[in-house]
């Protein structure tokens, strides 16, 4: 079958954060939005063909996961991500970003530390802080055009801190690196050696290129299982995230049951109803749709690729190992961070996310979300080429 990741869809009045935010964050009401972590394109015909059976059968009442729903689970965990799970180790919420949150309150106590490796996804500082936890932080470095990680610094800022809970971005947003196995066994040892509790953050996991590959974090070793929490959906892979369901994979009893007690105390409990039928569909047939989509996810990063070399060559690709957001590097045109925003969305009107908003490492950078037509992303990198150029000129 074919797939067609080229057509534009408006979706202006839709309920849609990307769209329908601009003039209430501020931004010019024509803004061109490549920022938040969805994708401009319909979800696979697969799910919307399972959606609009329970549509059909027109009751939406409390709903439950089945054995059908466990094993077309199993299965997609263990082809595509070499990872056997248990049904009993299967905890859901209604999102990735709410089992961050449970995980924090299970794991620490308030004032306790948590350490994240900025730049990162900052929900995850958001919600150290919203829960009263205080944030340590372990900057990643870029070495020839790699983010990497500083596992001495890891190390310190932990025994320094009494830390309590690591979150790890795996594949990581927004440097787009996807960990090495021997990179995730140094984080996993040198938890381990003190008592700190991983939450492997696994959302991006299907975006991976070659010759990269995904290492679930439980899947290091059998310690690392017990240490861990690791959280996926398929809301990134297959565009759901408004469906709001996600998976947590705990195989050690006691994590299990306090991660349980903090998830329930919220007054979370059956998971969305149409959530989980678009999960099952994903993962029973959407396999074809999200191989097209990666393929379109490569011809987008070639084009970026060979349109910045063109018209923008001192715009630095980090040259992404995973996930559809691209780290671009702006320092070279010498304008100081405010100013390259300012350009950007005032000027150029298009909507990225500033590299600071993921920690000071990302000054002078931008994250583009590539997960959209080529027309769009060719649309926004004319207006960005043509006000950068505008910019030399008037100067
Ligand atoms: C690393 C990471 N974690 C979590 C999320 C959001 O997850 P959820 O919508 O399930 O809370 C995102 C979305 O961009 C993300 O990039």
């Amino acid at each position: 079958m074919e797939y067609n990741f080229n057509t534009v869809i408006d979706r202006h009045g839709t309920n849609c954060i990307k769209t329908d935010l601009a003039v209430a964050r501020g931004k010019p009401a024509d803004v061109l939005p490549l920022w938040v972590a969805d994708m401009d394109f319909p979800t696979s015909p697969a799910i919307l063909e399972a959606l609009h059976k329970k549509v059909d059968h027109g009751i939406f009442g409390y709903s439950c996961l089945d054995d059908n729903f466990y094993k077309a689970l199993a299965q997609w965990m263990e082809t595509e991500h070499n990872f056997k799970i248990e049904r009993r180790e299967v905890v859901t919420t209604p999102g990735v970003v709410f089992a961050i949150a449970c995980a924090i309150k299970a794991f620490t106590k308030e004032g306790e530390a948590v350490i994240i490796q900025s730049p990162v996804y900052y929900p995850f500082k958001n919600m150290i802080e919203a829960n009263n936890r205080k944030t340590v932080t372990s900057s990643l470095f870029e070495k020839d055009g790699k983010w990497q990680i500083d596992f001495e610094d890891f190390e310190n800022k932990i025994e320094k801190n009494n830390v309590k809970l690591f979150i790890l971005c795996s594949p990581h947003n927004p440097v787009s690196r996807v960990w090495t196995k021997s990179e995730l066994e140094r984080l996993s040892d040198i938890c381990l050696r003190h008592n700190v509790i991983v939450f492997a953050d696994e959302i991006h996991n299907d975006f991976v290129y070659e010759p990269n590959r995904h290492t679930v974090f439980s899947t290091l070793s059998e310690k690392a299982a017990q240490n861990s929490i690791v959280s996926m959906s398929p809301s990134k892979s297959f565009n759901l995230a408004g469906l709001q369901f996600s998976t947590n994979f705990i195989k050690n009893p006691a994590l299990r049951a306090r991660f349980h007690a903090e998830r329930d105390k919220t007054g979370y409990d059956e998971p969305s109803l149409m959530g989980m039928t678009a999960a099952l569909a994903a993962y029973q047939k959407g396999k074809p749709w999200l191989e097209a989509l990666k393929k379109h996810l490569l011809e987008n990063i070639e084009f970026v690729r060979s349109y910045l070399a063109e018209n923008l060559p001192k715009v630095r690709l980090i040259e992404p190992e995973g996930t559809f957001l691209l780290w671009l590097d702006f320092s070279a045109l010498g304008y100081p961070d405010a100013e390259i925003d300012d350009i950007i969305v005032n000027k150029a009107k298009v909507w990225l996310d500033r590299g600071t908003m993921f920690g000071q490492e990302g000054s002078c950078y931008q994250r583009i979300n590539i997960a959209t037509p080529r027309a769009l992303l060719k649309e926004a990198l004319d207006r960005i080429s043509r006000e950068f150029s505008m910019e030399k000129k008037d100067a």
